[in-house]
């Protein structure tokens, strides 16, 4: 019969044997819980990729084939207008042909600007920006503090921060009602950092979830900033406004993109 000590012993071993068993699934879990985030990341990084790469597509198909063709019909509809034309009527239609022409080729232009502006990648982020917030400003009438140093980073960085941006002040746009906005950008270091700030009405806002529930824009802010191996921090209150913070780190040579 075994003694009452060697007894606890087999316990103690057998335990001990479990013990083991158990740390080895759970570190079997945990490597497949990183790798299923991994795979994961690689997804969303593909599906933004290729969101951008049909947006520059669209972008182009636009340009090359409506907006060309209407600006050919504007040079006739004008070449039209000096020549003779019978009766009055003639004459205001033809005006409104050309005013309907001018504003189809207009619009087709910011279609194309939308998706994805040329200046973004001939002039870089900081000229689209300050050129983009003069054109807001003169259309809402807001006071906007856009400060930026100036630099080029890589297309995917300036892709990145560029719908980051555009996100954060549409959002200030749609929701804050303020006319007061502040953005800024700058490098020091190896960190590129972003703020844009309103005044506005401001909302609930914590772990990544909203009161009000609300689109897809808070997320893919946050999900662009991760990709670009940073973070995208979002901080809100009722009645004081929205600050969004990014911090990209980044250490390449600056100047070599353009
Ligand atoms: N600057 C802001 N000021 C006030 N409320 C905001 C601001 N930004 C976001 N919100 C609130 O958070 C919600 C979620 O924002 P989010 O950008 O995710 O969605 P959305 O702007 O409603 O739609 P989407 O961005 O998908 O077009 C908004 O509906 C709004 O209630
Ligand atoms: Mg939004």
């Amino acid at each position: 019969m075994p003694q009452k000590g060697q007894a606890n012993q087999a316990d103690k071993e057998t335990l001990e044997s479990k013990l083991i068993g158990l740390r080895s699934e759970v570190e079997a879990l945990q490597r497949e819980v990183r790798y299923k985030e991994e795979q994961m990341r690689n997804l969303i990084k593909d599906t933004l990729d290729a969101q951008e790469a049909e947006r520059e597509c669209i972008s182009l198909e636009v340009h090359d084939g409506v907006t060309q063709t209407l600006a050919s019909a504007f040079q006739h509809l004008q070449g039209l207008e000096s020549t003779e034309l019978e009766g009055t009527h003639a004459k205001q239609l033809l005006l409104q042909a050309r005013t309907l022409v001018k504003q189809a080729i207009q619009e087709s232009r910011e279609v194309t600007n939308s998706l994805q502006p040329a200046t973004l990648k001939d002039l870089g982020l900081v000229t689209t920006l300050r050129y983009e917030v003069e054109q807001l400003e003169g259309e809402t009438g807001w006071k906007i503090d856009f400060k930026a140093d100036d630099m080029r980073l890589p297309q995917n960085v300036e892709i990145g921060l560029y719908r980051i941006i555009h996100e954060a002040i549409n959002n200030a746009r749609k929701h804050a009602q303020t006319k007061r906005l502040r953005v800024r950008m700058t490098s020091s270091g190896n960190l590129i950092r972003v703020e844009v700030r309103d005044w506005g009405a401001g909302f609930n806002y914590s772990c990544g979830e909203t009161s009000r529930g609300g689109g897809t824009g808070l997320l893919s802010m946050r999900r662009r900033a991760e990709l670009l191996q940073g973070t995208c921090n979002i901080e809100s209150t009722p009645g004081h406004g929205t600050a969004v913070s990014v911090e990209i780190p980044f250490s390449g040579q600056r100047e070599q993109y353009g």
